[in-house]
């Protein structure tokens, strides 16, 4: 079954065509960081309009790249939540409508399962059970995973996401957007001690996290650096920041594997990139005879071959998109 899918939830144009479950043929995305980036952030009405610019032909040169035709296609698949509205519904109604079009079958995916299952498009995938952290700009969930359309949410920021939390204080720390790949490249030159920075464990044995107390903890920082005239020691700001975030998020997802009884933990999301997450987790997982399974960058940011792959499987439960259905800002899995 050959899929194309579309994803347009936040800043990133994106269309792939996948051989069913996951033989990706191509995997296409138009970053819009040069039209955010002098506002540092992403602004809503120029995603969309972007999107709207992009969509058409970067499904086309996902055809392309592909070899194959729209007549080949066999199922339609899109993000139809959650995100900005306005963003998805660009990428949605455009797949509806090619579907509508071409009479071909057509699924709306949550951009949260893709991110649960993109660990599936390794070389050596995870077998189910397994306990799932995503962690993006939008969302910092964990996951219990039982199957390809089975999860229940362990715990969620009751904040900011944590790539929220390393965005603001990139742009706090005037280091430019996207926020974390560039606190995490100063912080390598930082010391992870200089400061200590809070940790919110919340209740006892709870999985949620909460990130609003470290980022006010920081800018209290900046700010009297600022008003004693003294300069701001950027790295080690950086450095002790992203060890707050990783230690929380590290330990919390270990916490759940072991509630779950899990051998396998798998990452998901825009800051499963942050090298110093990869290192610590994949060591503490080591530690405790767990597997870790971590997509390759590409799969780990918005992408559209994960949603290829969820799609397949809510295909596969007989889930169709029928003309009226709408997008969604919020996740009901979150
Ligand atoms: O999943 P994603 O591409 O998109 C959405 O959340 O919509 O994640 C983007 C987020 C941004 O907040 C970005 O700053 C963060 O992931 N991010 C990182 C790193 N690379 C991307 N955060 C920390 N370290 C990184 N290396």
């Amino acid at each position: 079954m050959l899929i194309l899918a579309i994803e347009s939830s936040c800043d990133d144009t994106a269309a792939a065509v996948v051989t069913a479950p996951g033989q990706v043929h191509s995997n296409i995305i138009s970053s819009q960081f040069e039209i955010h980036a002098p506002f540092g952030g992403i602004v809503p009405e120029l995603a969309s309009r972007a999107h709207i610019e992009a969509i058409r032909p970067l499904v086309e040169q996902a055809l392309l790249q592909a070899e194959v035709d729209l007549d080949d296609i066999d199922l339609i698949a899109a993000t139809q939540g959650p995100g900005l509205v306005g963003s998805l519904l660009v990428g949605f109604t455009f797949a509806k409508a090619l579907a509508l079009v071409k009479n071909i079958p057509c699924v709306g995916v949550d951009h949260l399962a893709g991110h649960l299952l993109s660990s599936l498009l390794l070389d050596k995938p995870p077998v189910f059970p397994y306990t799932a952290l995503v962690v993006s700009g939008g969302n910092t969930s964990l996951f219990d995973v039982r199957g390809h359309t089975d999860y229940t949410l362990m715990g969620r920021t009751r904040d900011d996401a944590a790539g929220e939390a390393f965005d603001k204080v990139a742009k706090l720390l005037e280091l430019g957007y996207p926020g974390g790949p560039a606190v995490s490249i100063t912080a390598e030159k930082g010391d992870q001690a200089a400061f200590a920075f809070p940790r919110a464990w919340l209740d006892k044995d709870s999985l949620d996290f909460s990130f609003s107390g470290l980022k006010t903890s920081v800018v209290n920082t900046v700010h009297k650096f600022k008003q004693r005239g003294e300069q701001i020691p950027v790295a080690d700001i950086c450095a002790s920041f992203e060890q707050a975030v990783v230690e929380v998020l590290v330990e919390k997802t270990l916490t759940a594997a072991h509630k779950n009884n899990h051998g396998a933990v798998v990452l998901g999301g825009g800051v499963a990139c942050n090298k110093r997450l990869r290192m610590q987790l994949s060591q503490r997982c080591s530690e405790n005879n767990i597997q870790l399974f971590v997509p390759d960058p590409v799969f780990c940011t918005d992408n559209a071959a994960m949603i290829a792959l969820a799609g397949y499987y809510r295909y596969k439960q007989g889930k169709l998109l029928l003309p009226d259905d709408d997008a969604y800002s919020r996740s009901p899995l979150n």
